[in-house]
């Protein structure tokens, strides 16, 4: 019998054939709005410091920090993380949240020239703690105490508000800080303040570059204790969950791109906004290679945002913010 035609094995077509067709078929897309730029404010210096690990990154006077706040929302930019180096740190983090600390004076600062601009605060105790741990330590035993730096973190939290903060960001790592900040955040009046939770945090190597521009370095130890073990993703599910329990309106992994696993996970099993922090380390390394013309800083940098978006990421925060969001036009 002879054979018909409309019998013969086919294929799919590959899709890849054209510019618009690959366009057509792209499920992974950037949105200028997805990209948050993290800044530096510094009340030590006088002008503008630049950072010898993180190229282009640098450390703001709070003039110029509302200059660069106006430029990058004029580029485009729509949310910006804040990070505060005080002048004076004790062993009650005071300046974190003091009224006119330098991240409070930002974020006014920042608000008054540019209201649109989503401005979320980074709330932690390292950078303004003499010895440079996430929370209150205890000296002689190496120990730092979880439930003494609770009411310090809330009290930061609530100081950024105050000064006109729309997002607080906990990332110390100490367990319970989320409740305490919605309790204290509510009981001031702050119930719209959302909380961006770094929830799974791992204790990473790959924030060697931060603790330069941030001058947060631990003095004795490591974060080890607070910070997770990077071996683990069960605990990441369980850190995550907690966050969430505990009112959490964001949560986040960090660092990024050897933690897209974890992104997955969280993405798909708690199907909240979820964002990840592209870490200082992740930056440098690019920065670094792309100096010596051994990589194009642009094509990786734009894969690797595709590659967080594609594992789940809905926001992201990159040292690339104002960068990408220039590339993207
Ligand atoms: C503060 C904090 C750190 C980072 C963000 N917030 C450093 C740390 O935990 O040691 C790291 C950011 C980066 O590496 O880009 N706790």
């Amino acid at each position: 019998m002879k054979k018909s035609a409309y019998n013969q094995q086919l294929r799919p077509r590959r899709l890849r054939s054209s510019p618009a067709i690959r366009d057509l078929v792209r499920e992974t897309t950037l949105n200028a709005k997805d990209f948050i730029l993290p800044l530096f404010v510094s009340e030590k210096i006088r002008e503008k410091t630049p950072v010898a690990s993180m190229p282009g990154v640098f450390q703001h006077t709070l003039d110029e920090i509302v200059a660069v706040a106006v430029s990058a929302a004029a580029g485009g930019v729509r949310s910006v993380l804040l990070f505060g180096i005080p002048s004076e740190k004790d062993e009650r983090a005071e300046q974190a949240y003091a009224e006119n600390g330098i991240v409070q004076r930002a974020v006014r600062a920042i608000k008054r020239e540019v209201p649109e601009l989503v401005v979320i605060t980074d709330v932690c105790l390292c950078e303004y703690m003499s010895h440079g741990h996430c929370g209150v330590a205890d000296r002689e035993r190496g120990h730092i105490l979880n439930d003494e730096s609770l009411e310090l973190l809330a009290m930061t939290a609530v100081s950024h508000a105050a000064a006109g903060a729309d997002i607080v960001a906990p990332s110390d790592m100490m367990d319970g800080r989320v409740r305490a900040m919605r309790l204290q955040l509510d009981g001031a009046g702050f119930q719209n303040t959302i909380i961006m939770s770094y929830a799974a945090k791992f204790c990473s190597s790959f924030y060697g570059p931060f603790r330069d521009v941030a001058e947060s370095a631990p003095a004795f130890g490591d974060r080890r204790t607070y910070q997770m073990d990077y071996a683990n993703s069960e605990e990441a599910m369980r850190e995550v969950a907690l966050d969430i329990e505990e009112s959490a309106d964001i949560v986040m992994v960090k660092p990024g791109l050897a933690y897209l696993d974890i992104l997955w996970r969280v993405k798909e099993r708690f199907n909240m906004p979820t964002a990840v922090y592209n870490v200082s380390g992740e930056y440098s390394m690019v920065k670094a290679a792309a100096r010596n013309g051994w990589i194009n800083e642009r094509e990786v940098v734009m894969e690797s945002m595709t590659a967080f978006k594609r594992a789940g990421a809905d926001l992201i925060l990159t040292y690339w913010a104002r960068d990408v969001v220039d590339w993207l036009k």
